[in-house]
């Protein structure tokens, strides 16, 4: 038997740690076993894990590219161990409809360099113009960047969104809440928790529960409190940001985001949840503004960049036995990719042949000034992560000690076959 490629190293396989071999045939894993022939081996040093899927991130391409592309977004993603991200429609052009849904499919399509979908946005109004391409629906419940609120579903819309088959991504903000909530003015992240309060979170997730979708999910929750209101009709994702910061650090406009930040007390609670499982999802919801839009508190847009963060942060804490590596591994790895239906996230036969290398005893911090967005200021500048060293895609090596020996080799999950 033949092979392109063979991989041994110690594999996350089947929950526990395995010395292994994996052998891939067109960028698929074909055979798993010990003393594999057919193909040179490639060793990978430490422990190898599934390359990890980001549902939730905002290149801002076409439209923004000031402050993120294609190109720049998913190197950020590889060098933080995520070989498949999913992009939001809310660009300048919001992707409303099936041909600015092609013109982004075309226009990012050669730029990637690690594989994509593209969310369609429902406005309220367009459920029978959304791309029967698309990769997942976006609705926001309550306003935010480029995207005004949907106070109402109806239910043909309700049933043309069902039958596309993708997941649909909630924004849980109840558009009324917020309003009732505004402040003329704001100065500090207090301010903002206090114009977005977590009660119009709660009110989103009762309204979440009951719509009648087979494949909910409820993007960035901040408080657990929501859980319950959600009795488990979708998915709940959660951030690192909503877990490991809240509004009393001195984060200034880098730490506004919506729904914002919440208090230590909240935080801590949230982060315990997620740390006992309660989770099914973890996303970055990177979302890169320039320096000048966050110049000023009240009139800076909100969000975090942290597509190339995501992991390393979470496997830090699996380093230092804060959390199991198992529970960084489901939702961080397996249970998005399962989510949005593409073979990823298993070291199994049949699968992409997509992992990450790292050495848990090699921790580092966050330095900003190396981080691969446009735009790479972090509120997680000086924490602990663990990066990885190599990551490989379609069964080639992209990532190799800490540089990136790739090509914009992405494919729109669409095509993956
Ligand atoms: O903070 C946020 N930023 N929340 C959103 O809902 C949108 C995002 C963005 O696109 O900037
Ligand atoms: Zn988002």
């Amino acid at each position: 038997m033949s092979y392109d490629a063979i991989y041994s190293g110690r594999f996350y396989f089947r929950d526990e740690f395995r010395e292994l071999e994996v052998a891939v045939s067109d960028g698929v894993i074909s055979h798993i076993g010990k003393a594999i022939t057919g193909a040179p081996v490639t060793k990978l040093e430490g422990a190898v894990i599934p390359a990890g899927t980001d549902i939730h991130v905002h290149f801002r391409d076409p439209g923004e590219t000031d402050k993120e592309d294609f190109s720049t977004g998913s190197l950020s993603a590889v060098y933080g161990g995520t070989t498949t991200v999913y992009d939001m429609p809310n660009n300048l052009v919001p992707v409303s409809d099936y041909s600015v849904f092609q013109d982004k499919l075309s226009s990012v399509s050669s730029r990637s360099y690690c594989d994509f979908g593209l969310y369609s946005l429902y406005n309220g109004k367009n459920a029978d113009l959304l791309s029967p391409s698309s990769s997942g629906i976006k609705i926001f419940l309550g306003g935010s960047t480029n995207s005004t609120a949907v106070e109402q579903v109806s239910d043909n819309d309700l049933k043309i969104l069902d039958s596309m088959n993708v997941p649909v991504v909630f924004h849980g903000e109840d558009a009324a809440c917020l309003k009732a909530n505004f402040i003329p003015e704001e100065h500090s992240l207090m301010d903002h928790d206090r114009a977005r309060p977590e009660q119009c979170e709660l009110t989103s997730a009762e309204v979440i529960s009951r719509l009648p979708l087979k494949k909910k999910i409820m993007a960035h929750i901040s408080t657990p409190e929501s859980l319950p209101k959600l009795k488990g009709k979708a998915m709940a994702e959660v951030t690192p940001h909503h877990i490991l910061l809240n509004n009393e650090m001195e984060l200034g406009s880098w730490g506004k985001v919506n729904p914002p930040l919440r208090s230590r007390d909240t935080q801590r609670k949230l982060m315990d949840s997620y740390f006992r499982g309660s989770f099914d999802i973890l996303s970055s919801d990177h979302a890169p503004h320039t320096e000048h839009e966050k110049e000023e508190f009240f009139q800076a847009s909100a969000g975090i960049i942290g597509v190339e963060t995501r992991i390393p942060l979470m496997l830090a804490l699996v380093a230092n036995k804060t959390i199991p590596f198992n529970l960084v591994y489901r939702t961080a790895i397996a249970n998005p990719a399962a989510a949005m239906g593409i073979r990823k996230g298993m070291i199994q036969l049949g699968y992409f042949a997509d992992f990450m290398a790292v050495r848990f005893s090699e921790g580092t911090r966050v330095n900003q000034d190396r981080l691969h967005s446009k735009t790479p200021i972090s509120p997680f500048n000086g924490f602990q992560a663990v990066f990885p060293h190599s990551v490989v895609m379609h069964g080639e090596v992209i990532l190799e000690r800490n540089e990136f020996v790739g090509d914009r080799n992405g494919k729109f999950v669409g095509n993956l076959k």
